[in-house]
């Protein structure tokens, strides 16, 4: 019986002597004592051989086997690791060009509202942001389109399930009411997001769009002070040659309304079908806050006057960037997109 206990110890005289250093030493080191066929296996069959009074030492003797082939593999895992991360270190190349870092692209729609945005931020209007789920007081009610007021029907209105209180956003002027509720004047906000309308989706509309809304409230804000802001935008959005006009309109929340046109020309194929022929785009609905508005929102119209706007922003992104179909801009079709990296 003692050459089975001799066997063991060699194991054990084995395992105590091995110094495996390098990953691969290590894995070997493991694969021979701990692996599924390890040496020490074999040995643990014999112990039906071995007489009752001896099994006992027998069998500390198979667990000093494991239990030193364990924490000699352990300890050398960690070393072996450790080493060739040093290795690896000693071996950088400092001269080697950096791994190329990707850069993204921003969205066409995100670059047109921002640059709408920073023009109005350098004239000290500040951004407001709202949520897109709106109820239909702040959408409509507020700004002066009551519930049987036709007005309504302009927008087609995307309402929540079983509610004829909630509803998406059919415009960000939901933000003035928002923001006017909340705020005494003076007031110089713009407001950027997304808007939803039940429209059939075609190449040139969508459901889902974007607007930048402005609000400016203060004691004497005056229809002139609405044309020369808005003037200074397009002449910063289109350049300092660009011709604006102002056409009477009607919207529910603004009296007196009307429609801004810049113009584009008729010079190129392009501007032609752009303008219809007229030379003239239209780019935003504007006009002098409804006295029943800011009344509604707890604004005293005998003390306060303003003046507010609201355009688009898809139509300008695929005019500015030649987009031919706005679908594209909701896609999130990777190989459209990154067309724009450029673009900032
Ligand atoms: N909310 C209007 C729309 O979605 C746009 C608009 C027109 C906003 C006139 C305004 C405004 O603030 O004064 O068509």
């Amino acid at each position: 019986m003692a050459n089975v206990f001799d066997e063991g110890k060699a194991i054990l005289a084995e395992i105590e002597a091995a110094s495996p250093a390098t990953p691969e030493e290590v894995e070997q080191f493991r694969i021979r004592f701990l692996g599924s066929k390890n040496i020490v296996k074999p040995l643990m069959g014999k112990m039906r051989d071995i007489p009752g009074d001896q099994k006992k030492d027998f069998g500390l003797l198979i667990k000093e086997i494991k239990g030193a082939a364990e924490a000699k593999y352990e300890a050398a895992k960690v070393q072996a690791e450790a080493a060739a991360e040093e290795a690896a270190a000693a071996n950088l190349d400092l001269t080697a060009p950096g791994e190329p870092i990707e850069v993204g692209a921003r969205h066409p729609v995100s670059i047109t509202m921002n640059r709408i945005i920073r023009i109005f931020e350098r004239i000290g209007f500040t951004v407001a942001e709202e949520r897109e789920v709106e109820d239909d007081w702040h959408n409509f009610t507020a700004m002066n389109t009551p519930e049987d007021h036709p007005a309504r029907d302009m927008q087609d209105t995307y309402y929540l399930q079983d509610s004829t209180a909630m509803l998406l956003r059919t415009h960000t002027s939901s933000v003035q009411a928002r923001v006017m509720t909340n705020t005494q004047p003076p007031i110089r906000i713009i407001a950027p997001g997304r808007v939803y309308r039940n429209e059939t989706i075609s190449a040139r509309s969508h459901c889902q769009f974007h607007q930048v809304e402005g609000l400016y409230i203060d004691k004497g804000v005056s229809f002139a002070d609405l044309k020369q802001t808005l003037y200074h935008f397009a002449r910063e959005m289109f350049g300092p040659g660009i011709e604006i006009r102002l056409r009477p309109s009607y919207f529910p929340f603004t009296e007196p309304s009307a429609e801004m046109d810049v113009y584009l020309g008729t010079d190129t194929e392009r501007t032609k079908r752009l303008t219809k022929g007229t030379g003239w785009l239209e780019i935003l609905g504007c006009g002098m806050v409804d006295p029943n508005v800011l009344a509604n929102c707890d604004i005293d119209p005998e003390i306060y006057t303003g003046f507010a706007f609201g355009m688009g922003i898809e139509r300008t992104a695929l005019q500015n960037f030649d987009i031919g179909d706005i679908r594209l801009l909701f896609e999130n079709d990777i190989r459209f997109l990154k067309q724009f990296t450029a673009a900032i």
